[in-house]
């Protein structure tokens, strides 16, 4: 019964590739320049000057809009989970390939945990806007400076792991 979806996606095998290419692009670079040039400069900021209103109107309004700018890198992610297993079936891989293997060991041991995380963080139960909205200022302060240690641990593991597996996937070492 699958046999026919298999038979069609192997047609379209490199469009395919490219939909799961372009998602993960936009999932790794997708907050790069926000978090580099508006999250870091304005937490260090405030780092500098804790008791300072405005700079905390500031952080809290970038930490905000970084919530929401996520949306994009959080699209994309399943995007990249539906398609790279897609090309897995299609592409008649196995667990013999080695750069494969090496390369799904991050996405489900680091990328996936991360992911899950950063989902609640931006989203559901740790997105600021809800603290606001419900009139909770210890439970937003507490929200933000959750998110900032997340993103402060997590981003040097991301930096490194991702450019990894695009090493892996792109030159196929082994
Ligand atoms: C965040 C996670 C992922 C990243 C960063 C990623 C990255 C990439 C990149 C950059 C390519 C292009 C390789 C090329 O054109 O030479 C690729 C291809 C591929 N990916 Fe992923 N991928 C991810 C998740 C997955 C998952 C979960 C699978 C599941 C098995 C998968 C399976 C594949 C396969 C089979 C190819 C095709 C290789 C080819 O035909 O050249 N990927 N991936």
């Amino acid at each position: 019964m699958l046999e026919p979806v298999r038979m069609f996606l192997a047609q379209h095998y490199l469009q395919l590739k490219f939909i799961h290419l372009t998602a993960v692009m936009v999932w790794v670079w997708s907050t790069s320049v926000a978090y580099a040039f508006y999250l870091v400069p304005v937490f260090k900021a405030w780092r500098r000057n804790p008791e300072d209103q405005e700079i905390i109107r500031l952080r809290n309004w970038v930490m905000e809009r970084f919530d929401q700018g996520a949306s994009y890198e959080h699209i994309a992610f399943p995007i990249v989970l539906i398609t790279g297993p897609l090309l897995f079936w299609v592409g008649g891989y196995n667990a013999s390939v080695g750069w494969l293997m090496l390369k799904l060991l991050f996405v489900v041991g680091i990328f996936i945990p991360i992911e899950v995380t950063d989902y609640y963080l931006a989203h559901f139960g740790g997105a600021k806007h809800r603290y606001r909205e419900a009139g909770d200022a210890p439970g937003y302060e507490r929200a933000v400076q959750r998110h900032w240690w997340f993103l402060l641990l997590s981003s040097p593991v991301i930096m490194i792991t991702a450019m990894i597996v695009l090493f892996l996937a792109i030159t196929k070492p082994f």
